[in-house]
């Protein structure tokens, strides 16, 4: 098992992000990234793993629950993260968690199929972060657990169980959750106490114009700054403004 040095920093690779976190998130820890819908959680995701397996020499596992791998490599293809060249590398897996939950049939390598259940979702992830040597990890998003099971408690448990394994595969991972309008920062109520670490992403009308920010709220084990920063989604992925705290 690989060994994890805590106070070591991954790069986000996000311009402008990793010096607000102090050079990165901590290694093995694991970033609940929360917003609600258009904020920016899955390419935020896209952008971590990409960065990981182009810059820094660590290959990732996306975890896709709500969109189909086909329509997330197209997605990820218009921002220019190459996500089929990545796959093809074996830099990258993605495992097909969407299809079986719309009762679709899937034609990935790595997926969930005959019925959603989080234990197949769990040997999933496990056996594509040993057959990649993967050091990354992203689950989009929790909240697409919520469809599938029927109570809180099991989804909660739920997401236990695929925190406890990513403790275990001693990855550095995001995994998202859509909150409604900010009332809370998970949906489940859980996720932000399982997490070392908590982004939260929002989309505000300012002025009749809506405006990107960010806070990071939780970052275990390290210091952060606690303000508000503006960003930008271009056509190159999330782009934090240089110096320009709200
Ligand atoms: N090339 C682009 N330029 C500017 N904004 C973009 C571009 N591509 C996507 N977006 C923005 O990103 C949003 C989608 O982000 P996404 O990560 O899918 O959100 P979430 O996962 O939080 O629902 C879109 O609603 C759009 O506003
Ligand atoms: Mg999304």
């Amino acid at each position: 098992m690989l060994k994890t040095n805590k106070k070591e920093r991954v790069k986000i690779g996000i311009p402008g992000l990793d010096s607000i976190v102090h050079g990165g998130f901590l290694r093995g820890s694991n970033i609940l990234i929360s917003g609600g819908t258009g904020t920016g959680k899955t390419i935020f995701c896209m952008q971590f793993l990409y960065n990981g397996a182009t810059k820094y020499d660590e290959n990732g596992v996306f975890v896709t629950l709500e969109e189909r791998p086909k329509e997330l490599r197209t997605e990820a293809a218009k921002l220019g993260f190459e996500f089929e060249a990545l796959e093809e590398e074996n830099k990258l897996i993605i495992i097909d968690a969407a299809s079986s939950r719309a009762s679709l049939p899937s034609m990935e390598k790595y997926a969930v199929r005959r019925g959603f259940d989080i234990n197949t979702l769990a040997q999933e992830i496990y056996r594509a972060t040993k057959d990649l040597g993967a050091h990354r990890i992203a689950i989009d998003s929790l909240s697409g657990l919520g469809i599938k099971f029927e109570g809180l408690l099991e989804i909660r448990t739920a997401i236990f169980k695929l925190s406890a394994l990513l403790n275990e595969l001693e990855c550095t991972s995001v995994m998202t959750s859509e909150i409604p309008v900010s009332s809370s920062w998970s949906r489940f109520g859980v996720e932000e106490f399982i997490a070392q670490g908590v982004v939260i992403l929002f989309l505000d009308e300012e002025k009749g114009e809506l405006r990107r920010s960010f806070v990071v709220r939780k970052m275990r084990g390290t210091s952060h700054s606690l303000k508000r920063f503006p960003f930008e989604i271009t056509d190159h992925g999330i782009v934090v403004m240089p110096g320009g705290e709200l």
